[in-house]
């Protein structure tokens, strides 16, 4: 990157000047955002202080045909289109993690600022990323990877910025939640379910993100890192799917007064030394039906933010699908080329905190779980002592079924993520219990 590139980049092209960009990937997303940038260009002008020029469209096919896209703007040539001069900002919405990281990369190293979708990669290269776009003095924008337009990565970034972030939890998987929604409202089977959500468009190309919670852990990892100031990466979320969820469950849940959610929660937690540290996680979790993020159905998101001076927030809408999450990538793209025209940019990702990155086990929960257990004298004694050695009490027993065939649910209160595993551990090798039959965790 020349000299002359670092100090446009600090000074800004100047009020009137044109932003030119390169859009890399014209599906669903692209295809939208191309569409707003034409239709809306005006506007877009006075917003930003210049108009914003789409110097080329880069596709893998190019003998696809694209109605109203200028035959002259396609190229199949990323890398070309990205270092030509007459390009200020990459927008990458081609999904996939290695591909779009080089190209990502070749724009900020070519000191261009970049907006992406792209929340796996995002997730898993975060540093990486951040650290070619502080060098360069660059932008890198990525409203839409975490539920499209609803304003969460601005909100953490910027809105709340002067506050102290103490817990996110959010429903941020619009597939899991239809599931779910599904099975609880209309009785469909789980297969049923995400067959009509895949039919929808909601699901991934490879519904095996959605379910197993890949999607919603790389959207935690985000989320935490904006809202502790901590890098937390993908693989740093704890992570389990829905995919084992059944109709019982969902019954048992409803009968407690609760309703089974996706949840991805990021949140702060004080160690037994009194020091604090973060832990991320994505699970189904029992949510009480009062709960605002109880009520939230279909294919709908919402990211529910405790903070010490804001109090509760709730952020609530369409999480996924081309038009809100081109939604997203045009307002960065509009919030990236003001810093074009105007100058002036500063470091977003800031993990100056550091905090450690709790295990799993330091979490704290509850569990709910359902057995089946031997129906005789002394069953509930021996039971309810496993949880009495690690100190964990219980909340509510209920007990169902015939002599034969007993079926106890029990929820704790909060305790160690760790103790409770080792309880259950226990339990599935007492005699009394027959068979574990689920364990999953609930939000109080
Ligand atoms: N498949 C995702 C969802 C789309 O269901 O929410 C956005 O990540």
């Amino acid at each position: 990157m020349s000299s002359t590139v670092q100090e446009l980049n600090r000074t800004g092209k100047g009020e009137g000047q044109p932003v030119g960009v390169a859009l890399l990937g014209f599906g669903t997303v692209g295809a939208e955002v191309f569409r707003l940038l034409t239709e809306h260009a005006d506007d877009y002008t006075h917003r930003i202080g210049g108009p914003v020029e789409v110097r080329g469209i880069a596709v893998s096919d190019l003998a696809k045909q694209r109605p109203g896209v200028p035959e002259e703007l396609l190229t199949d040539d990323a890398r070309a289109l990205i270092a030509r001069d007459d390009v200020d900002l990459v927008v990458e919405v081609i999904g996939g993690i290695d591909y779009p990281r080089e190209l990502v990369l070749d724009a900020l190293n070519a000191g261009k600022s970049v907006v992406t979708a792209n929340k796996a990669l995002v997730a898993a290269h975060a540093d990486g990323l951040a650290e070619a776009a502080d060098a360069a003095g660059v932008d890198l924008y990525y409203e839409a990877a975490v539920a499209a337009a609803i304003p969460v990565v601005g909100m953490l970034r910027r809105s709340l910025a002067g506050d102290h972030i103490q817990r996110i939890s959010g429903i941020v998987n619009g597939t899991t939640n239809f599931i779910l929604d599904a099975m609880e409202s209309t009785g469909a089977t789980y297969d049923d379910a995400l067959a009509e959500a895949t039919r929808l468009g909601y699901a991934e190309a490879d519904p095996t993100a959605d379910v197993e919670g890949h999607d919603a852990a790389s959207k935690a990892a985000i989320m935490a890192s904006l809202g502790f100031y901590t890098r937390v990466n993908f693989e740093d979320v704890y992570c389990e799917g829905i995919s084992n969820v059944t109709s019982e469950d969902i019954a048992a849940a409803n009968q407690a007064g609760y309703t089974i959610k996706l949840l991805a929660i990021c949140e702060r937690l004080t160690r037994e030394d009194g020091t604090e540290a973060v832990n991320a996680r994505v699970h189904p979790t029992l949510v009480p039906k009062e709960h605002p993020l109880a009520t939230v159905s279909e294919s709908y998101n919402a990211i529910f933010v405790e903070a010490e001076a804001a109090g509760s927030l709730m952020f609530y809408g369409n999480g996924a699908g081309g038009y809100p999450t081109a939604s997203a990538v045009v307002g960065d793209i509009v919030g990236a080329s003001r810093n074009i025209v105007y100058g002036g940019r500063a470091p977003e990702d800031n993990t100056y905190a550091k905090l450690p990155i709790a295990d799993a086990g330091e979490a704290l929960t509850c569990y709910h779980i359902d057995m089946q257990v031997d129906e005789r004298t002394g069953v509930l004694a021996a039971i309810s002592s496993e949880f009495a050695k690690q100190g964990v009490s219980l909340r509510t027993v209920r007990q169902e079924g015939s002599e034969e065939d007993a079926r106890l649910i029990v929820v704790t209160h909060t305790a160690r993520e760790s103790a409770l595993r080792e309880i259950v551990n226990t339990l599935t090798s007492l005699d009394v219990v027959k068979e574990v039959n689920s364990v999953l965790r609930l939000d109080s």
